[in-house]
């Protein structure tokens, strides 16, 4: 089995925490594109989605599903993502795609957050994969010499933009050992919107592509 038949094995089981006439918050990612594809195939039964990033929004109005903005919406029952990595205790790296930041507020109004991966996403210590940090254009220099003194070596991403007009700085060599402490601390410095740990919201429930079949943990 291929990773990417994980992917879609895992997204498809997503599916099953997807209630009737409900709008279902939806990620980034090439994961989550098989998502949306599953969400498709049952459009007429919910009432449309709240997304992440433009790419999504654009996947999801192409399959005729109605996507709202989240200021017009009062509650979210569930959220499905991807991660770049994801640990024993649920706390994951996000940004791989560049969309962070709102995929941690659409993440922050669901009551679960369901995480959709394959098997080769699971790590005992997060930090292999580099730390997404999305940043305000001007601080960026500013920015990355705060994350050296944090142990982390910051390389910026050229070329990207942010869907919110900023940029992302990648932490390299980073061995988290304490994900919400990080994460907090990163976030209090000047500059940065957010940064790629998901600690403080991680995930409810981990669906995990293998060739087994999908492995659902709760
Ligand atoms: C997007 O910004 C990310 O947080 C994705 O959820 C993450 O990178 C996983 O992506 P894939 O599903 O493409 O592996």
């Amino acid at each position: 089995m291929t990773q990417d038949e994980m992917k879609k094995a895992a997204a498809w089981a997503a599916l099953e925490f997807v209630e009737e006439g409900t709008i279902v918050g939806v990620g980034t990612g090439s994961t989550v594109n098989h998502f949306i594809d599953a969400l498709g195939s049952i459009k007429d039964d919910i009432k449309g989605a709240v997304s992440s990033s433009e790419a999504s929004t654009d996947k999801l109005k192409a399959l005729g599903i109605e996507v709202y903005e989240l200021n017009d919406v009062a509650k979210l029952d569930v959220y499905v993502d991807g991660a770049d990595e994801i640990n024993a205790q649920n706390d994951m790296i996000k940004g791989g795609g560049a969309a962070l930041t709102r995929e941690k507020i659409v993440a922050a109004v669901a009551d679960k957050f369901i995480c959709i991966v394959d098997n080769t996403k699971h790590v005992e210590t997060l930090g292999t994969f580099p730390l997404p940090v999305e940043v305000i254009p001007m601080a960026r220099s500013y920015v990355a010499r705060e994350l050296l003194k944090l142990g982390g070596d910051p390389v910026y991403r050229q070329g990207v933009i942010t869907d919110n007009g900023n940029v992302i700085l990648d932490v390299h060599g980073l061995e988290i050992n304490d994900a919400k402490q990080l994460e907090q601390q990163i976030n209090q410095i000047v500059g940065v919107v957010t940064n790629g740990l998901f600690a403080e919201r991680g995930a409810d429930i981990v669906i995990t592509g293998t060739p087994e079949g999908p492995k659902i943990v709760k």
